[in-house]
């Protein structure tokens, strides 16, 4: 069977991740449709803030080494990054993290991905932040989990590893208190 190839995070699934998952919000924080490598995929991200929080992404990591590509379309976003610390097995730990980035990206800008990096995406702009990105899609997957990305590690730690809050106007980092190790970040331009 074919499946639908879109989906839209709602607020409800959104609560898992939240830096207050009691606040109000949109019915939907972000929409996707999937098209795959070649035809690609666009994710549609709706502006403002839920309890401070900038909307963001639910954020996941790729369960193999899969370099994946997004180019911003429109609108105005942080991307946040964070590195997984590994066990002498070299399993990733969930709650410790060896390298944390948060990146301005804008319109016209190509990010590759670093494989096995988590990854999410936050619209600070006023308007909707649109991406493409060129991760698989088959036919027979579903829009809103499709199988090469994992989102248990982000739902246990309920978020990644800073969030993204408006103080004073402007977006700014907040730790999450739940991981045991985390690089200090900042919000840097995308090089
Ligand atoms: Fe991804």
């Amino acid at each position: 069977m074919k499946n639908e190839p879109y989906a839209a995070r709602t607020h409800e699934a959104m609560k898992d991740v939240l830096y207050d998952p009691a606040a109000a919000g949109p019915a939907i924080h972000y929409y996707m449709i999937r098209g795959g490598a070649k035809k690609r995929n666009i994710t549609v991200w709706d502006s403002g803030q839920v309890g401070g929080e900038y909307i963001k992404t639910y954020g996941h990591y790729h369960l193999d080494d899969f370099k994946e590509t997004y180019t911003i379309l429109a609108g105005s976003g942080i991307l946040l990054l964070q590195n997984r610390a590994r066990d002498q097995q070299g399993a990733p730990i969930d709650d410790q993290i060896d390298r944390f980035q948060a990146l301005v990206v804008k319109p016209g800008d190509s990010i590759l991905i670093p494989p096995y990096d988590g990854h999410l995406l936050v619209n600070i702009g006023d308007s909707w932040l649109v991406t493409s990105d060129n991760s698989p899609f088959g036919t027979d997957e579903t829009a809103g989990a499709p199988r090469h990305a994992d989102y248990e590690p982000v739902k246990k730690m309920r978020g990644f590893a800073y969030y993204v809050i408006e103080q004073h106007g402007r977006p700014a980092l907040v730790r999450n208190p739940l991981y045991k190790r985390v690089p200090p970040a900042s919000i840097a331009p995308l090089e």
